[in-house]
């Protein structure tokens, strides 16, 4: 029987790359998305993948989603939580609206997305989520103190779930993506993105298909043993 998997931003970028990979693996995916509705019918066009839209960042509007997908699919039993906002500016110039939006949305989705399948996958005994950090969140990063800080949360939210949910088979886990060639990075200047390509050891920024192979490991069953662990997809740029 296949299992429901949800990847949040899924239509997208790294997510939509999570989703095929999902679905190659034998999941029935679901994509959330936040606002690209052009984005979401190209994907489920091409792939058949449902997208269902609400703002991960919404409490109500979560709980409200996921059970509406539990109805119409089936029980939730894999959640990727990589749905992700960037509002980066030095320290002096970002706004509390830049703070608190990436915080709402990066963390916020995690917690909401959580509290609305976490009661499901101890009651079935068996579960995964994956939570997409970054790199950024590991080492800081300039320009981005709200981005880092949420990320950085994503892997202690990750530590503590993982010890609650181990009892009930169900493995938390974080993936830590360097810099990957989507919408997201390219938005960095021309000349800012120069420079942290030359700081990647392998020279190269990395294509969302190498973080949705990591997922995939942390989804399989054979990745019970694996939970509250952090694996860093990122061509060397940070190693610890
Ligand atoms: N370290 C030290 N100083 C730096 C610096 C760095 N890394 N980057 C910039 N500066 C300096 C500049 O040299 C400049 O100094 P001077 O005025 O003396 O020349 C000063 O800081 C101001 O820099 P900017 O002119 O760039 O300032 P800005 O306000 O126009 O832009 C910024 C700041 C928005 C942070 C811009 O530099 C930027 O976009 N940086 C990239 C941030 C980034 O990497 N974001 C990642 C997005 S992708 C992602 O997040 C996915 C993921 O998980 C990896």
């Amino acid at each position: 029987m296949s299992r429901v998997a949800i990847v949040t931003g899924g239509t997208r970028g790294i997510g939509r790359a999570i989703c095929e990979q999902l679905q190659a693996d034998g999941f029935i995916v679901v994509a959330n998305y936040g606002g690209n509705d052009d984005a979401a019918r190209h994907c489920e066009e091409s792939s058949g993948i449902k997208c269902y839209k609400w703002d991960v960042g919404d409490h109500e509007a979560t709980i409200a989603g996921c059970a509406k997908v539990e109805q119409e699919v089936g029980p939730i039993e894999v959640v990727v939580n990589n749905a992700g906002i960037t509002r980066d500016g030095t320290l002096h110039k970002m706004s509390y609206d830049d703070w608190h939006d990436v915080m709402r949305v990066n963390l916020g989705g995690c917690f909401n997305m959580s509290k609305a399948c976490f009661p499901g996958m101890r009651e079935r005994k068996w579960g995964r989520i994956v939570n997409i950090g970054s790199i950024n969140g590991q080492a800081g990063q300039y320009g981005q103190v709200n981005y880092a800080a949420a990320k950085s949360g994503i892997h202690g939210f990750t530590k503590a779930l993982a010890q609650e949910g181990a009892r009930a088979n169900i493995t938390v886990n974080a993936i830590a993506p360097g810099y990957i060639d989507t919408d997201m990075v390219a938005a960095v200047p021309d000349n800012v993105l120069e420079k942290i390509v030359a700081g990647i050891p392998v020279g190269r920024l990395g294509q969302a298909n190498e973080i949705a192979r990591g997922v995939s490991f942390l989804c399989s069953e054979e990745a019970g043993f694996v939970t509250g662990s952090t694996m860093s997809i990122n061509g060397g740029q940070h190693m610890y």
